[in-house]
């Protein structure tokens, strides 16, 4: 019984950020912004909304989507790089939002690749008969650990959440292959140094600014493309599936050079390419999710297509799948 996705849904805080209201903030420009990563504007979300709420607004979506009750899930994994706290997990706090029963649940820590990972654990849980159905949801409150001053990072990254009931499928449905990884060599090329216990928070942290992203921005650009292109191929090649008959290609939504490149190497034509960077720029773990809800929502994800997703982040990790609604 392959692990399908049954349910989607998404959320995003309410108050936006254009890159014109940025221009008048730093030394930035719309132009630049929009050439160098396609995106427009993002979702910032304001005080008193935490991860967990839009955690739990994205996954009460996916849960009636896919015609059930809270009842019905048996496991919640939360992918996410910005916890509401180290811990307990942002899983613990979602849980009564949502009116889980007493599941397991928790929180995985695979940045920009999480959803995809999260995806392959649902998978592992379902086939091994521990669940039945697992809701996986990718969730950032990016925003919150910017430095506003960097004009390099600031830019780049929203707030937002989506949300996927993983159940079973039919003969031909669900994960068709899947891939995953990680280089944790090279990990300083993208990380938030401070907050954890190598660095505990102190005055000295704050001043400078460790608590927030720090990227080799080209290296990261230079990653990125090579290991999504590959990871993609390799996983079309595991399914058997050919570039041509892939219906949808959503990537993880990084930069819209990125998702060129990427698309371009596994010789899928960007008519096929599913972009939501230019609304929510980049939402790390939430952005497959999301987009995924979103393209069904427009009619361009309908049951039965065959879709890519590959994603690539901190650590490094990466992932890609090819599955059926
Ligand atoms: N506005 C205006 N100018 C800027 C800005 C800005 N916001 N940011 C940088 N610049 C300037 C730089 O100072 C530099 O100026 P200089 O030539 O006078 O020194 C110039 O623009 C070019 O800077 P580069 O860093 O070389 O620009 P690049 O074309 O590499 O684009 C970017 C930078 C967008 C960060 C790119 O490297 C990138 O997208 N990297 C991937 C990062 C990413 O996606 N990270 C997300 C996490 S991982 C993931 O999700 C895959």
């Amino acid at each position: 019984m392959p692990a399908k996705i049954v349910g989607l849904g998404r959320a995003v805080p309410e108050p936006v950020l254009t890159n014109h209201d940025l221009e008048q903030r730093i030394d930035t420009s719309d132009e630049w912004i929009r050439t160098r990563t396609g995106l427009s504007e993002r979702h910032v979300a304001p005080d008193g909304v935490d991860n967990s709420d839009l955690v739990a607004e994205a996954s009460r979506l996916a849960i009636e989507d896919a015609g059930l009750t809270p009842e019905a899930i048996d496991v919640m994994i939360v992918a996410t790089a910005t916890p509401d706290t180290v811990f307990p997990s942002t899983a613990c706090w979602a849980q009564p939002k949502i009116g889980l029963r007493e599941i397991p649940v928790m929180d995985i820590s695979a940045a920009c690749s999480g959803f995809l990972y999260g995806y392959a654990l649902a998978a592992s849980l379902i086939d091994s008969g521990r669940a039945k159905r697992v809701l996986v949801c990718g969730a950032e409150v990016l925003t919150r650990v910017l430095n506003w001053n960097d004009r390099s990072t600031c830019v780049l990254f929203g707030d937002g959440a989506g949300a996927a009931v993983i159940g079973t499928g039919g003969a031909d449905e669900g994960l068709l292959a899947h891939t995953w990884g990680a280089d944790g060599r090279l990990a300083e090329l993208l990380y938030q140094p401070a907050g954890g216990t190598r660095q505990p928070a102190s005055h000295q942290t704050v001043e400078a600014r460790l608590h927030s992203v720090h990227m080799q921005g080209n290296d990261v650009f230079k990653h990125a493309v090579r290991t999504m292109s590959h990871a993609s191929l390799a996983v079309l090649e595991q399914a058997g599936i050919s570039p041509e008959q892939i219906d949808l290609f959503v990537p993880h939504q990084a930069n819209i050079r990125i998702m060129k490149a990427a698309a371009d190497r596994a010789r899928i034509p960007m008519e096929r390419c599913y972009l939501v960077i230019q609304r929510y720029g980049n939402v790390s773990a939430a952005s497959i999710p999301m987009a995924l809800a979103d393209a069904r929502a427009e009619g361009r994800l309908e049951p039965g297509m065959t879709v890519l997703s590959a994603g690539f982040g901190a650590g490094f990790t990466w992932a890609a799948a090819v599955y059926r609604l």
